[in-house]
């Protein structure tokens, strides 16, 4: 009989990859992306630098930022049959699904699917880097029987994605934080969508199947969707105290609390979460109601008391979209949108040097003999 390797239930620990992309620094708090610290990137650095960053492995010149973007805009525009697509989806279809269904779609228009090369691999995550916010905005229109939107090019990258998914231009304001949301969500290591892209990858499946399947990962409440979860808790209870009280009786039935813990930090407040409290707050000075805030802050008081765990990053990003008028339904697929350019360079560089993932089990079944 074999010897039992030892188990690792969730793969809590394990590390599963080397990468040069990003790394969780627990010690030094530090959210490691390309070696600068993610922090300080989104308090001075805006998401087409990151993108730059994660691709090209550097910070672009002022030149090159501005190829990259000509080069992305001349991507937006997706192939009308799959606009076609989405009016054949009903209603009910979820806007992750209808997401995924687009992504997927997109791999028929790829003519070089095979190809796996590094230069071939970066000019496809340009090209759906380009493509996934229109993908996002129109998945989501057509399925709930609106006109589809055109890209407006005479916008920036994020302002262009803001009036995609609004309907309306940003305002300077908005633009800027709604930007750092895209930063903030741009990369972080090795979550549950970027080690299934990985998964995905490392068979030598292409970045369509790899983000098909990364889109399924993050619907999940646990991930990307605890996003909008916690604006319909936030929308359900509606004042501070129905909001302390919900999550004391949630804590009391033993129900997790969307928007709280991480398997990483789970101690810690998450830093991204701080970034997007200080845009909470802006955002509610500005607009001089500050309910939304202070529900927050009320949440964060009982969660530390009661199970000293903290925010992360989903939990102020919902309230923050909120402000910024952006359906809800749409928080978990702008977090799939911006996280785009990292499970590309994840896939990337799984392709570029790829061992098959193949893990073990501990059998718990019964050995029967067939007579
Ligand atoms: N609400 C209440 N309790 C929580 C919690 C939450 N959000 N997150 C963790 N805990 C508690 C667990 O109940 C458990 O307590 P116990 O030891 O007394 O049983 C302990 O913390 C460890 O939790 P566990 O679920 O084993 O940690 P994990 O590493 O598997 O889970 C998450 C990490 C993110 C899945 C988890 O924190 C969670 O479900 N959070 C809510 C969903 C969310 O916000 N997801 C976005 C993550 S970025």
């Amino acid at each position: 009989m074999e010897a039992k390797e030892k188990l690792f239930p969730g793969l809590d620990g394990v590390v599963a990859a080397e990468t040069k992309i990003s790394f969780l620094d627990t010690v030094q708090s530090e959210i490691v992306i390309q070696g600068y610290d993610l922090i300080k990137l989104s308090q001075s650095k805006d998401y087409l630098d990151i993108v730059h960053l994660l691709l090209e492995e550097r910070l672009p010149e002022s030149t090159e930022k501005i190829g990259m973007e000509k080069i992305l805009k001349s991507e937006y525009d997706i192939p009308a049959e799959i606009l076609e697509i989405f009016k054949h989806l009903p209603e009910s279809t979820h806007p992750m699904d209808g997401l995924r269904t687009g992504i997927s779609a997109l791999a028929g228009y790829d003519n070089n699917l095979d190809e796996r090369s590094l230069p071939v691999n970066k000019n496809r995550s340009y090209q759906l880097l380009g493509k996934v916010p229109n993908v996002v905005a129109n998945s989501y229109r057509i399925i709930q029987k609106m006109e589809p939107i055109r890209p407006n090019k005479s916008l920036s990258y994020s302002a262009n994605f803001f009036y995609m998914i609004t309907g309306r231009e940003p305002s300077p304001l908005e633009e800027k934080i709604f930007d750092r949301s895209l930063v903030l969500y741009s990369e972080h290591e090795m979550p549950n969508s970027t080690f299934t892209a990985r998964v995905i990858a490392s068979t030598q499946s292409d970045l369509y199947g790899a983000l098909t399947g990364a889109v399924a990962s993050l619907k999940g409440n646990l991930h990307g969707g605890a996003n909008e979860a916690v604006m319909y808790m936030l929308n359900e209870a509606d004042s501070v105290s129905k909001f302390e009280q919900m999550l004391e009786t949630k804590l009391f039935k033993k129900e997790k609390i969307m928007g709280f813990g991480h398997r990483v930090y789970m101690k810690k407040m998450d830093p991204r979460a701080l970034m997007m409290k200080e845009a909470l707050k802006e955002l509610c000075d500005i607009k001089e109601d500050h309910l939304l805030f202070e529900m927050c802050e009320a949440g964060e008081r009982i969660m530390e008391r009661e199970k000293g765990i903290y925010p992360n990053l989903d939990y102020y990003a919902a309230p923050v979209y909120w402000m910024l008028g952006i359906p809800i339904p749409l928080y978990t697929p702008i977090f799939f949108s911006a996280r785009t350019v990292g499970l590309c360079a994840h896939v990337i560089e799984q392709h570029a040097n790829n061992r098959l993932f193949r893990p073990r089990v501990h059998y718990t079944g019964e050995r029967r003999v067939l007579n």
